[in-house]
């Protein structure tokens, strides 16, 4: 196992009826900005209960922030922060309203001229305007890590950008407020969970059990409650391990002590910025061709994957590495994803050099576990996902 320091101090509100209790949660006399999206939470009862939560304070919103939050947007509500004077964000929403709070709050102490810097520098952001969550899609694990992604359409670019300033100060995950959520959506948070833990798995063997076996068991308990989730999203329990399992799967927790991948994220986003396909849906369309391409220094681990969540019990390591493959383009199909750049768009010739192009400028010239993806490399994955 390799050496870490571990630290989460997002405090999370677990349950039904959950969000009366924000009220104890942010500070006294706070002025607090409400950050929300296209308006699901005007539809499903969730902008109700947070009003009555926070009746006792002073509240500006800011709705209408798109899915894969929008730079030019945000900076009006950087805006309002500055001209309101406001002292605590709530983000309610799912991971795009989350990123985009978590933007706000980095960049309302940023001392330069322009935000966007702190998506180009890559610097870790160390100090943030407080804010705290109500999760209203399980997908992102955004509501108890310090990442955010924000895009910019103008110059098709979707980046990153983190730090230890960046993690809620509490997030409320009430299993309730799936009920409203379409299935498309449903079968998004469920796959991009289920790749965020594949991210910190399927890598190399650091004779780290204990994480394998975390991220075993989120991968096992998204396969089982999946297609409970997509035909009734009123059943409690399922809704319950669902929310949990995907918050499970990027606080942190199982990445420590183990090498991470990411490639799949990396390539993914390219996708988004291009085309505007959903976020989970790029991974979907990645994931295999990774692992493909990489089958020599993942073998190992697609073996044990396959033994250990899909049940594979004969054949060689290579074989079980090619049926994990296997399941896991089927699992993402039974979940009515498609795993292939064409099934989203027509225009998807140039795709794969422009991705690489993309990553030479940025001077992103090793990626992966073994930072040994190279621009060239990411061609030949993104080519072989048409
Ligand atoms: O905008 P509204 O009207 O609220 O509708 C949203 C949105 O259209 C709707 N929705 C959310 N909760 C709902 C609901 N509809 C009905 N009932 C509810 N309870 O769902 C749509 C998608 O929401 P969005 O927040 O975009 O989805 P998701 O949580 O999948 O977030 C995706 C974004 O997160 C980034 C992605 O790149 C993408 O920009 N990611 C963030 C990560 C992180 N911070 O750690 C890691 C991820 O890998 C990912 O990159
Ligand atoms: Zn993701």
């Amino acid at each position: 196992m390799n050496n870490f320091q571990y630290k989460n101090p997002t405090k999370i509100l677990f349950g039904k009826d959950q969000i009366a209790n924000i009220k104890n949660e942010i500070p006294t006399g706070a002025k607090v900005l409400m950050t929300y999206g296209g308006g699901s939470i005007k539809k499903n009862g969730i902008y109700e209960q947070v009003k009555e939560a926070l009746k006792d304070f002073e509240l500006v919103e800011f709705g209408g922030i798109p899915a894969n939050p929008e730079y030019e947007i945000l900076l009006e509500a950087l805006k309002v922060i500055k001209e309101e004077k406001i002292d605590f964000i709530l983000a309610v929403g799912g991971g795009s309203i989350i990123d985009g709070t978590k933007f706000l709050s980095g960049a309302a102490y940023y001392e330069g001229d322009t935000p966007w810097n702190l998506l180009t520098d890559r610097k870790p952001v160390t100090k943030g305007l407080p804010f705290g969550s109500v999760l209203t899609l399980p997908a992102t694990g955004s509501e108890m890590n310090s990442g955010a992604v924000v895009s910019r359409r103008e110059i098709k670019e979707k980046l990153a950008m983190g730090g230890p300033g960046l993690f809620p100060q509490f997030s409320v995950l009430d299993p309730t407020v799936i009920k409203s959520i379409p299935k498309r959506q449903l079968a998004n948070g469920i796959a991009d969970a289920f790749t965020h833990v594949l991210e910190q798995y399927m890598t190399y063997s650091v004779g780290a059990k204990l994480q394998d076996r975390f991220a075993e068991s989120i991968l096992q308990t998204l396969i089982e409650v999946a297609p409970k989730i997509i035909e009734d999203t009123s059943d409690y329990e399922a809704a319950s391990n669902f929310m949990w399992s995907c918050t499970m799967a990027l606080n942190g927790l199982i990445q420590q002590g183990v090498p991470t991948d990411w490639a799949i994220h990396a390539m993914g986003h390219e996708l988004t910025a291009l085309y505007g396909i959903d976020h989970a849906r790029t991974l979907a369309i990645i994931t295999a061709s990774h692992y493909k391409y990489n089958f020599e220094t993942k073998k190992e681990k697609l073996a044990q994957f396959a033994e250990r969540v899909f049940e594979v019990k004969f054949g060689t390591e290579e074989e079980k590495a090619l049926i994990a493959i296997e399941k896991t383009n089927e699992f993402f199909e039974s979940l009515g994803i498609a795993t292939k750049l064409s099934d989203y768009t027509e225009e998807f010739e140039g795709t794969a050099q422009h991705i690489s192009k993309k990553f030479e400028e940025r001077g992103w010239k090793a990626i992966g576990e073994h930072q040994a993806l190279k621009p060239s490399d990411v061609e030949k994955i993104v080519e072989m996902s048409y």
